[in-house]
């Protein structure tokens, strides 16, 4: 299955480096050309001699090859040959310097060269992984488009027990089959999402809003770019970064949402709604901020516009409608009346009884549940993983 495909591994400094070995291996009997670039720091873990034994090629570490002829090792020549960069083991230091341009060394220029998609695998104690600064610099990573393989959880290098390991070979050599297998099933179409909550404002300073962090629709606007899609994201208040060339519109409340939603639903061919929209916002916004009294404040409530409805009586026979539901009882039920009134194609459930699933967390469980009624259950994965579900399901649909 990889055969002839071009693989750069880049190696650095992690203890994790030495899994790379049999990675290499598993890649050059697959049949893939396979360029080792290491830093000078993941030399103190594994030999080049090794890795340039398996991977039958020279490893590359210093930008100039040989300071006595003035050869060079031509980094963008390197960016522009591979079919796909994974770097793995990722050190702390290494994704902080891919996430912020930097380029001092061979490993980084060729990054900064590369056309092809990049892969990360971090590997790193478990306090240093949840660090925000790691976690910021991952996330600005995810913004590129790149992917990120989650560290898996378990025994450490350290001794201490926890999320930092580097995810095993044979599953780094499944997400490079599973990304250079990528097919572009959805080009040439319109893939419209919403993602996020929305903020109902009460006054100046203060709304209603909810615990969507935006995650899984963000997922999905990337996961679908990267599959050929024109990718319109309406999203609420999120600080979470979409993929460069994701036309992405920010609102606030869900009033905004719709009117964005309106706009661009018709030319959708696919619309997906992952936001957390609001059903209730204050019949009046205070236009000053409400003073502090003694007396209990009554807020008035109205209903919202509901957004999923409204595209269910619009759409064409050609346009295909996905719902998220989030509920805490009878799931399945309530999911299966959900896609009949609301007239859905694919209703995507998540439960907030399923530890790990649902807000603010990057893994996700669901169940789909077409048109048809049947069910696909999902275990928990990471958000992006569940994107992919998501998508396999609609590509297959409307195909
Ligand atoms: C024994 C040992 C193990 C280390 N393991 C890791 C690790 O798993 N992840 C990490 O981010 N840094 C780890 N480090 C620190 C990095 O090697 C160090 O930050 C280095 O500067 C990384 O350089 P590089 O990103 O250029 O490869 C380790 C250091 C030592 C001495």
């Amino acid at each position: 299955m990889l055969q002839g495909k071009k693989i750069i591994l880049g190696i650095t400094g992690s203890i994790a480096a030495y899994k790379i070995a049999h990675l290499t291996r598993l890649l050059v009997k697959e049949g893939a050309e396979v360029r080792v670039i290491m830093t000078a720091a993941a030399t103190d873990f594994i030999t080049p001699l090794t890795l340039a034994t398996l991977s039958k090629n020279p490893v590359l570490q210093d930008t100039i090859a040989s300071r006595t002829s003035g050869e060079w090792n031509n980094h963008v020549e390197l960016g522009l040959w591979a079919d796909l960069f994974l770097i793995a083991p990722a050190s702390a230091n290494t994704i902080a310097k891919m996430a912020n341009g930097q380029c001092d060394n061979l490993l980084l220029a060729s990054y900064l060269s590369a056309r092809c998609p990049v892969m990360i695998a971090p590997a790193m104690d478990l306090d240093m992984y949840v660090h925000p600064a790691v976690k910021s610099n991952l996330d600005r990573l995810r913004s590129f488009g790149h992917l990120v393989l989650d560290a898996a959880k378990g025994e450490l290098a350290s001794g201490l027990n926890g999320q930092g390991r580097m995810q095993e070979p044979e599953d780094l050599l499944n997400e490079i089959r599973k990304a250079l297998s990528k097919k572009k099933d959805l080009a040439g179409k319109t893939v419209l999402i919403t993602a996020g909550p929305t903020h109902e404002a009460i006054d100046p300073v203060r709304f209603i809003g909810n615990n969507s962090s935006g995650k899984m629709g963000i997922a999905i606007a990337d996961e679908a770019l990267s599959r050929g899609a024109k990718v319109i994201l309406i999203c609420g208040p999120s600080s979470v970064k979409s993929a460069e060339g994701v036309m992405r519109i920010d609102v606030t409340g869900a009033d905004e949402m719709f009117k964005a939603v309106k706009k661009y639903f018709s030319g959708s061919h696919i619309a997906i709604h992952a936001a957390a929209v609001a059903d209730y916002r204050p019949a009046q916004r205070a236009s000053q901020k409400i003073k502090k009294k003694d007396a209990a404040l009554t807020i008035e409530l109205e209903p919202t516009t509901d957004i999923l409805k409204w595209c269910g009586e619009h759409k064409s026979k050609k346009q295909f409608l996905v719902g998220f539901a989030l509920e805490t009882e009878n799931e399945i039920e309530n999911a299966r009346k959900k896609i009949r009134s609301k007239h859905l194609d694919l209703i995507v459930l998540n439960s907030l009884n399923d530890k790990g699933a649902g807000f603010a967390y990057d893994t996700n469980k669901v169940t789909l549940i077409g048109s048809n009624n049947k069910l696909a259950r999902f275990e928990l994965k990471s958000k992006q993983a569940v994107a992919t579900d998501i998508l396999d399901a609609v590509a297959k649909t409307i195909a």
